[in-house]
């Protein structure tokens, strides 16, 4: 059967096992050992939205385990509009083994993945970024050795894509999950009740709060763009309430000195972050946005040849 990932929710308890199989993947191939898992397998990635990480992390992860990836923009097909998106869905399916999209639409990333019959990855919608989220746990991974148990800190914009998909995937693997934002932004009340679901069954904890003080004692601190694409009409409005939830010096001289900073970029600098946050001691923006890569070549490897385990990279 195939498997879509539209949520982080969909890696199900292979969420740590992907992680681990990045990890080993980015060690073997710096190593330069050649992992040739897809051989003639075809990404198709479809955008409807600009990215730069997105799409150059799946194109050249593509190429470095043996396949290709083929870049479609808005303008190429124009889904849903110069043919539906069931029939894009079924025709693609005939050609390529794989498709990612990043709609603008979240009823037409849905609609496609019910109508593939390969897997549908998410990269990037309203509500989620699993993608995001994998990258950034391995990350963390990297940096703090372990998941369980840590404490992750977000401060900015409460309803975005980053943050509900923090707020599962930092659940599914074990770490307690603060978001610190205006009341008007904070997360989804779908995403926080879900998120509730998974924390007690991990016996972790999901705080929701309007006060910075709370970064006390985080391990991670993250952030992201105020104002996503398909909030731009409220910019004014977001802009005035999240005044004051900038991640300063001063913001991350509270969280544990060890702490790490996040961000999935892209960054809009004196507003969710200052410069000298971004990119100070503390920051591992760099590290995260390389990892986007390793992450996804795991996820590939995850839905394409779920008979490779992190073990068999040695
Ligand atoms: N973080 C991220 O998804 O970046 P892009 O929008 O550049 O792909
Ligand atoms: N929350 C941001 C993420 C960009 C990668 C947005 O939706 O624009």
């Amino acid at each position: 059967m195939k498997t879509n990932i539209l949520s982080i929710m969909d890696t199900e308890n292979e969420t740590e096992n992907i992680i681990d199989l990045g990890i080993s993947l980015k060690q073997a191939i710096r190593r330069g050992k050649m992992l040739n898992y897809l051989p003639h397998k075809t990404l198709a990635m479809l955008f409807e939205r600009a990215s730069t990480r997105t799409r150059v992390s799946f194109e050249v992860g593509m190429t470095l385990l043996g396949g290709h990836a083929l870049f479609l923009n808005k303008e190429d097909i124009k889904i849903g509009e110069r043919e539906s998106v069931e029939d894009i869905a079924l025709v693609l399916s005939r050609y390529v083994d794989v498709i990612m999209y990043r709609a603008l639409k979240k009823e037409d990333l849905h609609e496609l993945a019910r109508h593939a019959t390969v897997p549908v990855i998410n990269g990037l919608d309203v509500d989620e970024h699993p993608c995001q989220i994998l990258a950034d746990l391995m990350t963390i991974k990297e940096h703090k050795e372990t998941l369980q148990g840590l404490e992750f800190v977000f401060v900015g914009d409460g309803n975005d894509n980053l943050t509900h998909s923090y707020m599962l995937g930092c659940t599914m693997v074990g770490m307690n999950v603060t978001v610190i934002s205006h009341k008007n932004h904070w997360p989804s009340e779908r995403f926080v009740k879900k998120a509730n679901e998974i924390a007690k069954k991990q016996k972790v904890t999901i705080t929701i709060t309007d006060d910075l003080a709370a970064v006390q004692g985080a391990d991670v601190v993250a952030t992201d763009t105020w104002i996503s694409l398909w909030y731009e009409k409220q910019r004014a409005q977001i802009m005035a309430d999240l005044k004051g939830y900038t991640v300063t010096k001063d913001v991350m001289s509270k969280a544990k000195k060890d702490a790490i900073f996040m961000h999935c970029m892209p960054i809009y600098y004196g507003e969710e972050v200052v410069k000298e946050v971004a990119h100070g001691p503390q920051s591992v923006i760099i590290d995260e946005a390389e990892n986007r890569m390793w992450a996804q070549m795991a996820l590939l490897i995850k839905v394409l040849r779920p008979d490779v385990s992190p073990k068999m990279i040695t």
